[in-house]
């Protein structure tokens, strides 16, 4: 393969950390989806050994691949400035030069959210779309992308939005599912207070539907409610990878 046609892609989650080698003309993943699990406490310095094992076991051969990291919190000029299901220490943190300097390699440091919605708008289920298209992240917690015509809106954090007095993602993101042990019905009922919120703020063109839960989108989309037609992400639980690796190319 080409020189400049690969970008490494690490998506720092609550509970893994994933990453693959990307064919940036495609946003295929040329190698095996590496995961290992996010370090207890989530705290800088253990999520960056545990992100240079995943980046060793990725073997890249091209040494001078861009790599992206992408990680769930507000990202402002390489800064990570918010810490919802992580270690408090990452606010305010200096992350894009402190994995630099643990990595030993350039690097373009995103919100996870904002990866997803960048992979699916260049490869995915928001190519060549019109109109206001949202895509949301059901995972540990919720992260959300605004894509305008096309255009991505950084750091919209849609997930803590106050509903009814509560977090948003406390209550309808899959891991509140999990820990209440709902059913579909049980937890479509969450989502669907939670996407007719976002219909009143912004009246979108299209949902789409990312996290690891969106490999099980058929369970749950017939029990959706909301006007807004909703798609499943084209990359599923990759898009974040293939998103980071596309913006640190500068694709
Ligand atoms: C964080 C967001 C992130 C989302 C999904 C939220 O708790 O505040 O920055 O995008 O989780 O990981």
């Amino acid at each position: 393969m080409a020189q400049g046609s690969t970008a490494i892609g690490i998506d720092i989650g609550g509970t893994g950390i994933k990453g693959g080698i990307v064919d940036l003309e495609t946003g295929a993943l040329l190698s095996d989806r590496i995961k290992l699990p996010t370090p207890q406490g989530g705290r800088p310095n253990d999520i960056a050994t545990v992100t240079t094992q995943v980046l060793t076991r990725l073997d890249a051969e091209d040494p001078d691949a861009p790599i992206g990291v992408c990680f769930p919190a507000v990202v402002k000029n390489g800064k990570t400035m918010s810490a919802a299901n992580i270690s408090q220490d990452w606010i305010g943190f200096d992350a894009e030069a402190f994995f630099e300097k643990e990595l030993g390699h350039g690097i373009r440091f995103v919100n996870d959210a904002d990866a997803a919605g960048y992979a699916e708008v260049k490869y995915g289920a928001a190519k060549g779309r019109q109109g206001v298209v949202i895509l949301t992240t059901l995972g540990t917690g919720i992260g959300t992308a605004i894509i305008v015509d096309g255009l991505l809106v950084p750091n919209t954090e849609l997930g803590h939005l106050e509903i009814d007095g509560y977090d948003a993602e406390s209550r309808a993101a899959y891991s509140a599912k999990e820990r209440e042990k709902l059913d579909w019905k049980q937890w479509a009922k969450r989502l669907n207070r939670y996407y007719a919120e976002l219909d009143k703020l912004f009246t979108p063109d299209l949902y789409i539907v990312g996290g690891g839960v969106s490999k099980n989108f058929a369970d749950f989309a017939g029990l959706l409610t909301s006007p807004t037609p909703f798609v499943a992400a084209a990359f599923r639980n990759n898009s974040g990878i293939l998103g980071a690796a596309a913006l640190a190319a500068g694709r």
